[in-house]
């Protein structure tokens, strides 16, 4: 070990401020700051140092006549971590740089410290980076020292934060639930972990408290949150990663309308703070049904109109024999008019149809008219006036050119075709420029019960869910008509948030687990405790989980929220910088009674 290297930080280098703290106000104070080096330029007889802490940049400075400072100092570089003393001096008028809170002043170096040197780092840490993601994920210590990232961070931090101080003021408690848990599956696959006291067991991670949460109304606790950490080993997207925290809520005693209000007023706090006030519409709400239907999609963007209509009726008998067979065999026929302002070229239309196709639409029908008359495929198979009723449902003509997107086939085919469409057109075509705009919506009544090919019912979402009144009577005759009491926050196409009225009594509980095919055995041995809890004084109860990384995505405007979580996982579920998972000893696996079986071959 060198002898002359110091280990221990000296107190004295503690520091009297942060780099982004100074400004004109301290001009003569003698200062102590910290931070990583960026950059080093000579300029003359002076060298320029640009000092970084996560509070922003200043400048040092060292003249030539100093010459072992200048030494020290021309001998840094970028990521070196330093702390100096000095005076802070305004700069000459011409050197004022209006880019940099504290453009206006630097400090004149009198004593360096290194504490440590850096390695040529692997990327430059600038907002500007052109490194892969995966070189970022690797030396993620480096990323998160981009202001972007820091930036980032913060704003998780204060929505966090906010969110306790605003649950905290309503009157909701924050209990923690345990990690280590029953597997009670949940829509994706568990983590599991193998019990090393009891041999042959496993614990599973949460994929969300919902069960725990349920359970603490049973106790009492009318109104519960929890910033919960939820583990789900499912595909990944922009997204989703496999771990995400939730704002979980649940309250006793509410109808849908309160858990609206509550999380209305949080996104609002969260979204708009202090310029609220109340002042804003409530959110809009739309019927699972209706949303399919208009939209083609459970979770509408709005911030562009571009609703589709069902003009199935105007093809039941058709010359075009396609559609009319469509409409024949009960499936439907719709339709999206795209408003004037953008020519489509034949390429462009080809590469709609080509959209539609991936998404399970047999072809697309054009219906184009401008001032220059109409041009359609579709003409020369209709008789009579159907151009003419086609265009004035849609509203089209001379007058008010369009482009008229037409899709048939059955409903569940057309609404995924025609959704994905209406997205790829607003998002590519009307969206530009917009996109610190939030369009809110409810969208709720999701039925609550969805086919399994070869027969039988799945929970659409969670089992947990009251059904509406009125279609309690279809539980024995034909669940896929029952809606729920279910619900989901959307925000510019983006589940924000899911949440329920939940089932309180045991033999309603029972009865849902049947229909899914679960005997009375197999939910006594999953979920005995929650129906044991009902028993004892189950009370109404409903609630929500908001997903606070996706939170953060919106507001912040990135579209991933790997951006928005410090340690994010790959695509594949791996941790590129400590390298997780990784395997484990043979002696350990013992302890847990694992064995591995490698793969043949
Ligand atoms: P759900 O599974 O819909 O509901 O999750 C609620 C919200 O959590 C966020 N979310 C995710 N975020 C990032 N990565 C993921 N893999 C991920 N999965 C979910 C979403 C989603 O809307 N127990 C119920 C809630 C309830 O009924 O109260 C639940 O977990 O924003």
């Amino acid at each position: 070990m060198e002898r002359s290297v110091k280990y221990h930080y000296d107190p004295k280098w503690k520091r009297t401020h942060r780099c982004g703290e100074l400004g004109g106000a301290d001009t003569g104070r003698n200062v102590t700051i910290a931070g990583w080096v960026k950059k080093v330029r000579e300029f003359g007889d002076l060298t320029f140092l640009d000092l970084w802490d996560r509070t922003g940049l200043i400048q040092l400075v060292v003249e030539a006549s100093q010459p072992s400072l200048h030494r020290l100092f021309v001998s840094l570089r970028a990521e070196d971590v330093i702390a100096c003393r000095g005076t802070v001096k305004k700069r000459p008028p011409e050197m004022v740089n209006l880019k940099m809170a504290t453009g206006e002043v630097e400090i004149v170096v009198e004593e360096i410290e290194i504490f440590n040197r850096s390695e040529v780092p692997p990327f430059n840490v600038s907002d500007q980076i052109k490194a892969s993601d995966d070189l970022r994920l690797r030396y993620r210590y480096l990323d998160l020292r981009r202001d972007k990232m820091q930036r980032n961070l913060e704003l998780r931090h204060r929505l966090a934060l906010e969110t306790r101080n605003f649950l905290s003021r309503q009157g909701f408690l924050e209990i923690e639930t345990p990690m280590l848990v029953k597997r009670t599956p949940e829509g994706a696959r568990d983590y599991l972990v193998p019990s090393r006291l009891q041999p042959g067991k496993f614990y599973a991670l949460p994929q969300s408290p919902q069960l725990y949460k349920q359970i603490l109304m049973v106790a009492g606790f009318d109104r519960y949150f929890q910033l919960a950490r939820c583990l789900r080993d499912e595909d990944l997207r922009a997204d989703r990663q496999p771990e995400h925290t939730q704002i979980d809520i649940e309250m006793s005693f509410v109808t849908e309308e309160e858990v609206f209000a509550v999380t209305e007023s949080l996104i609002k706090e969260l979204f708009y703070g202090e310029a609220d006030k109340g002042r804003r519409d409530p959110f809009p709400r739309i019927d699972y049904e209706q949303a399919m239907s208009r939209y083609g999609s459970d979770k509408p963007d709005l911030r562009f109109e571009l609703e589709i209509s069902d003009c199935s009726k105007l093809f039941a008998e058709s010359g075009f024999e396609a559609f009319a067979s469509a409409v024949r065999q009960g499936g439907v026929v719709r339709g999206i008019s795209f408003p004037p302002g953008t020519a489509f070229s034949n390429n462009q239309i080809k590469k709609l149809e080509k959209q539609v196709k991936s998404a399970g639409a047999k072809g697309l029908a054009t219906v184009k008219v401008d001032e220059t008359g109409l041009s359609s495929p579709l003409d020369k198979f209709l008789g009579g006036d159907e151009m003419d009723r086609i265009l004035s449902f849609f509203e089209a003509g001379t007058g008010n050119p369009s482009l008229l997107l037409l899709v048939a086939g059955s409903r569940e085919s057309v609404e995924k075709s025609l959704g994905d469409l209406r997205l790829y057109l607003g998002r590519t075509y009307l969206l530009k420029g917009r996109n610190d705009e939030f369009k809110f919506l409810w969208v709720n009544r999701f039925p609550l019960f969805l086919p399994v090919e070869g027969g039988g019912w799945e929970p659409a979402h969670h089992i947990f869910s009251m059904p509406l009144e009125e279609d309690i009577p279809f539980l024995d005759q034909d669940p896929g008509r029952v809606r729920g009491h279910l619900y989901d926050l959307v925000c510019n196409g983006t589940e924000l948030g899911s949440g329920s009225i939940r089932i309180h009594r045991r033999e309603l509980q029972e009865k849902l687990f049947k229909i899914i095919g679960m005997d009375q055995a197999a939910a006594e041995r999953k979920f005995g405790f929650l129906l044991r809890a009902f028993e004892f004084g189950g009370p109404p109860h409903g609630g929500i989980a908001l997903g606070l990384d996706r939170l953060a995505m919106i507001i912040g405007g990135e579209s991933s929220i790997r951006d928005y979580i410090a340690f994010p996982k790959t695509q594949s579920a791996a941790s590129l910088m400590e390298e997780a998972p990784s395997e484990v000893e043979e002696e350990i696996l013992r302890e847990l009674h694992i064995r591995i079986e490698k793969e043949e071959g």
